[in-house]
């Protein structure tokens, strides 16, 4: 790195700091300088190069900011009933997606953008500095488009989730050809990634099927929702289409864990729904000793799963998924950016963003060892604290 301009900052006191790096996750005593928004240096405070202003994190850890990559902000009005019904015992239906359609649809455009900024600041204050954000609660081509365009103002990683359910008033053949054709095309302009809800209930493995290879056609990438309720063939699906990540896996084969081992699709698990559905935990220990990559992410909705926080998730994911604390904080961190097919975010390593988040304790196990407690003090974006 160079030394000669006035915009590098070298942040020390770090008691520990998690780099992702495979080779050396975490330094103990660590430094790291910031150039240009990105990490320049990172290694042992006793080597580290002088720059042109410090910042002591005060004997504290430092992560990196997590990458949660699911994610449904674009929405309008409260389910707590259904959840408090569930917790008397009913169970979760994909059919209350309807219900937030309609309230949604009823939203004018600045309550929904005022409602995602409010939930994407509480992210940021638990330390998430990268989210992917899907539409899915317009299934209109009008309430697709604007709920993507609401979402891109707050992120570039965003999903056109048209099919999550086929709306009150139509057949599913007439929802899945508007969903590849007007609907596809007017929410083209807004999203990066492309999605199906492929669940008894939502959509089938052809339709899904469909809808991926619409979507890709038109320059999207394809992501999946799958076995999140029962035994199904997303997974499969995913794997077989070499898609970057399929999400829930709740609902696991043999055949399945296979094919996710072999075809490096990431699995993305999502424990907050897991708590507020009552289905059962994923066994991420026999993902991860198959040769499984995973992610952990919120699916921040108000339906199945109403956490914006992925310390939450690390904490369930390490109580109740097997894994240890520093596979569950790389699984928020570098398993979300692998889930983004990102590699500049997600790590502190040279040449990555530097994006991080500064606890209010001495190292990351303390995200699971002190659950609900709010340890994440600062975050910070591209080396400018939030
Ligand atoms: O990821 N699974 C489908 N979609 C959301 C739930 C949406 C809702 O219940 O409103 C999910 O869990
Ligand atoms: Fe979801």
């Amino acid at each position: 790195m160079t030394r000669t301009t006035d915009r590098t900052l070298l942040v020390t006191g770090i008691a520990e700091l998690v780099t992702g790096d495979a080779a050396r996750p975490t330094i103990e005593r660590a430094a790291f300088v910031v150039e240009d928004g990105r990490v320049g240096w990172v290694g042992p405070e006793a080597g580290a190069p002088a720059a042109d202003a410090s910042y002591d994190a005060g004997g504290r850890a430092v992560i990196p900011g997590f990458v949660d990559s699911h994610s449904h902000l674009v929405f309008a009005g409260d389910r707590s009933g259904e959840f408090a019904a569930r917790m008397a015992g009913e169970s979760y239906a994909a059919g209350g997606i309807r219900s937030t359609v309609r309230s949604t649809r009823a939203a004018s455009d600045e309550e929904l953008r005022a409602h995602v900024a409010r939930l994407v600041a509480e992210m940021r204050r638990q330390g998430t500095t990268t989210l992917e954000i899907k539409s899915g609660y317009g299934l209109s081509v009008e309430d697709e488009a604007r709920s993507l365009a609401i979402a891109r103002a707050f992120t570039d990683e965003t999903t056109f989730l048209g099919a999550h359910v086929v709306p009150e008033g139509t057949s599913a053949e007439d929802y899945v050809a508007l969903v590849t054709g007007a609907m596809l095309e007017a929410a083209c302009p807004h999203a990066r990634w492309i999605d199906a809800f492929c669940e008894h209930g939502a959509f089938d493995a052809d339709q899904a099927r469909a809808v991926l290879a619409a979507g890709e056609a038109a320059g999207l990438r394809g992501r999946l929702h799958a076995n999140q309720l029962t035994y199904g063939p997303g997974v499969q699906l995913a794997c077989e289409l070499g898609l970057v990540a399929v999400d829930h896996c709740t609902y696991l084969s043999d055949a399945d864990v296979d094919a996710l081992a072999q075809s490096g699709t990431v699995a993305t698990l999502l424990p907050g729904v897991e708590f507020s559905t009552r289905h059962p935990y994923v066994d991420a220990r026999r993902l991860i000793d198959a040769g499984v990559r995973v992610a952990l992410a919120s699916d921040c909705n108000p339906g199945s799963c109403f956490t914006s926080s992925l310390p939450f998730c690390i904490a369930l994911a390490v109580r109740d998924m097997g894994m240890t604390p520093t596979e569950a904080v790389l699984a928020a961190t570098a398993g979300g950016a692998a889930a983004l097919d990102r590699t500049d975010v997600g790590r502190l390593t040279v040449g990555a963003r530097a994006d991080f988040a500064v606890l209010d304790a001495p190292s990351h196990v303390h995200l699971a060892y002190r659950p609900g407690v709010p340890l994440v003090a600062e975050t910070w974006r591209g080396g400018v604290r939030d």
